[in-house]
């Protein structure tokens, strides 16, 4: 148990390694996945490497082993690293101290923290949901989970209060974890209050735990309601992880698809474990000691892998961010760098493009020195915010990897190698080692040869890959594996250029992706339904040169609206109700009617051409029902 994955993990250090180890990973994938899994601590190794099939699906990775992810990120670091730091946290106001957490610090809070879920009466196979700010706490209360074996679901502080009951009462979750109230910026969030309007919609949950993070107010429900702060003083500092089976989930995590609610993506525990280590320590050349910043929030799966997990099972230093990129103002994220002296950066495309557009001065009065490696995750990345990016947050000495995954992916599956890929901006460059991308054309067949487009699937499992949606296997199998029988379909388009370099194009689907944050449209549609004047409703996305695609809704509304601006503001009010702010329209069309097949399917090419301004050739319009309602859009389009 004193060995520390770092050091024996093999690392790709060039590109002949890379493709030795890639051409190993395709031909000879059990050996080089148990070799893999080999730095890890196990309380039993594995009968199989790999069970798989693409048809049910069925995907099982180190089947019958038995290991424990919390022991692996914590217990396992304890006879090297103890005093080094795991968590930093930064305070979302930069006059306010910061926080560390040794990795036995870390450790004690957790196996505390394992037993206050056990006092409390969670178990093994509980669904605990935490809906918690960026506080060490969110790490501490998903490493707990994973020490006694429940699945934790966490749910970003960004959602609504009809969100988070829709979450809780689809995996029926008995425990939920908050805080009082946090600050982005200026605004304070008034967490528990969304709590308690989220509970009275649930069945489930028995107890909450509050963490007060903020001396806020708040209301605790008796019998209900239990203090963080309480139960820890009463909790033993003494836990031994659970052995869990490789198999066991490890977690869920909501996410948008094109149609439906949104769905509770499983991940289970060993092949997660080994897909988040051997990942990141792999993309962003992590070495032993450094300092990594992954701007995510924990509530999405980058936060999960490369915030919390990745990191801690390779022994690195994670910061976790509480503030916003332009508080106190747009210096911030450099102002963490220099201050915890930073060397690998990973953010979203979304965030450079915005703080590109305050300038460059501020830059004179960071020191980036220490910056080694710089990253991006969650949407394509334009050239000119690539190179300006590595011009002034990287110097141009920092390699940028823009790392291509899905919360479905658990871990990345197509990025350069930090120091060993050749870059092209805008690429997503290469499949990591275990990874088989193929490229689907219009009668569903492979495309072979470079310098070609089509639908990205991938044809063999990798370790990280989610197993199900909870509680519906049937739309798993559906929404992933029937498109394309035999393969995964990811929902991107992508481009194989005659390198052969792989550049992600964007879904293809009806999800949208504003600000890195994935929304499907039939959700908007839904939230905007339930105003009293209208009876329909179209969202789709339109290009944005910040947020990278926004939220455009055509409406139609019963009768003649009066107010056509009280209603935009009604309906915005609605969505951030329903959803949350981040998923709110930036424009709002109200139309008489909507371009129909005669089927009745919404001819969306259409309004995503309008949405687009693209208005001068809209193509086939002769199958519509009635042609003459696309003049009309055009005319009022915003
Ligand atoms: C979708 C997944 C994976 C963590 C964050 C998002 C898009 C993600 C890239 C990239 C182009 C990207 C895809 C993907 N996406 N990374 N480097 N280049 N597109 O996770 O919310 O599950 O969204 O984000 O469209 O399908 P997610």
């Amino acid at each position: 148990m004193n060995q520390t994955l770092s050091n024996n993990m093999k690392q790709i250090n060039s590109i002949e390694e890379y493709n030795a180890q890639y051409k190993q990973s395709v031909q000879n994938h059990d050996v080089f996945w148990a070799d893999a899994a080999e730095s890890f601590s196990w309380r039993k190794k594995w009968d199989t490497v790999l069970d798989w099939n693409f048809t049910e699906p069925s995907v099982k990775w180190f089947n019958g082993a038995e290991c424990n992810l919390s022991e692996n990120c914590l217990d396992r670091q304890l006879a090297t690293r103890a005093n080094q730091v795991a968590i930093v946290w930064e305070p979302n106001d930069p006059k306010e101290q910061h926080r560390t957490l040794t990795y036995k610090q870390l450790y004690d809070e957790v196996c505390r923290f394992a037993n206050v879920l056990k006092n409390t009466g969670a178990k093994r196979g509980d669904r605990i949901c935490i809906y918690l700010p960026m506080i060490p706490e969110a790490a501490i209360a998903m490493l707990a989970c994973a020490r006694i074996g429940a699945i934790h679901t966490v749910v970003f502080a960004g959602f609504s209060s009809t969100s988070l009951a829709d979450r809780i009462n689809d995996c029926q979750c008995n425990l939920l974890i908050t805080a009082d109230a946090f600050y982005r910026g200026e605004k304070k969030i008034e967490l528990k209050k969304i709590v308690d309007e989220a509970l009275p919609q649930t069945t489930t949950i028995k107890n909450c735990i509050v963490y007060n993070h903020r001396n806020t107010a708040i209301e605790m429900k008796q019998g209900r309601d239990l203090w963080w702060s309480d139960l820890m003083k009463n909790a033993s500092v003494e836990n031994k992880a659970e052995a869990m089976l490789s198999e066991d989930p490890l977690f869920i995590l909501y996410t948008s698809g094109s149609t439906g609610k949104p769905k509770g993506i499983l991940h289970t525990t060993a092949g997660y474990m080994v897909y988040a280590g051997y990942t990141f320590k792999n993309v962003f050349n992590y070495q032993n000691g450094e300092v990594f910043f992954c701007t995510a929030d924990v509530g999405w799966v980058t936060g999960h892998t490369y915030l919390v997990y990745g990191p801690l099972l390779n022994g690195a230093t994670t910061i976790m961010f509480e503030g916003i990129p332009v508080y106190p103002d747009h210096g911030r994220f450099w102002d963490v760098v220099d201050k915890h002296k930073v060397n690998i950066f990973y953010t979203a495309p979304t965030a450079i493009r915005s703080l590109e557009t305050y300038g460059t001065e501020i830059f004179k009065t960071k020191d980036l020195s220490s910056l080694r490696v710089l990253g991006t995750v969650g949407e394509p990345i334009n050239e000119e915010a690539w190179h300006w990016y590595d011009k002034n947050a990287g110097k141009g000495k920092c390699p940028i990897v823009d790392t291509w995954w899905q919360t479905e992916t658990g871990g990345i599956l197509i990025s350069p190698i930090a120091t060993v890929t050749k870059l092209k901006p805008s690429f997503a460059t290469f499949p990591l080692p275990g990874v088989q991308p193929v490229l689907m054309d219009g009668q569903g067949k492979e495309i072979s040869g470079n310098d070609v487009e089509g639908n990205l699937c991938i044809k063999f499992p990798w370790p990280g890959m989610a197993r199900t949606i909870y509680g519906n296997h049937e739309r798993f199998r559906q929404t992933y594996f029937s498109s394309y029988p035999g393969y995964y379909f990811t929902g991107d388009g992508c481009k194989r250029d005659a390198d052969g370099y792989y550049r992600i194009t964007g879904r293809v689907d009806d999800v949208i992706n504003v600000s890195g944050h994935r929304i499907g449209t039939g959700e908007i549609e839904d939230a905007i339904d339930e105003h009293e004047l209208v009876i329909e409703t179209a969202v789709v996305g339109f290009p944005h040169d910040i947020k990278g695609q926004g939220i455009y809704a055509y409406v139609i509304c019963t009768g003649k609206v009066e107010n056509e601006e009280k209603l935009r503001t009604e309906i915005k009010a609605m969505v951030t109700e329903k959803i949350g702010a981040f998923a709110r329209p930036d424009k709002i069309q109200v139309v008489k009617g909507l371009p129909k097949t005669r089927s009745g399917k919404i001819m969306r090419r259409i309004l995503r051409k309008i949405a687009e301004g693209d208005i001068s050739n809209l193509g086939d319009t002769t199958t519509l029902i009635d042609p003459t309602v696309v003049g009309q859009i055009k005319e009022g389009a915003l």
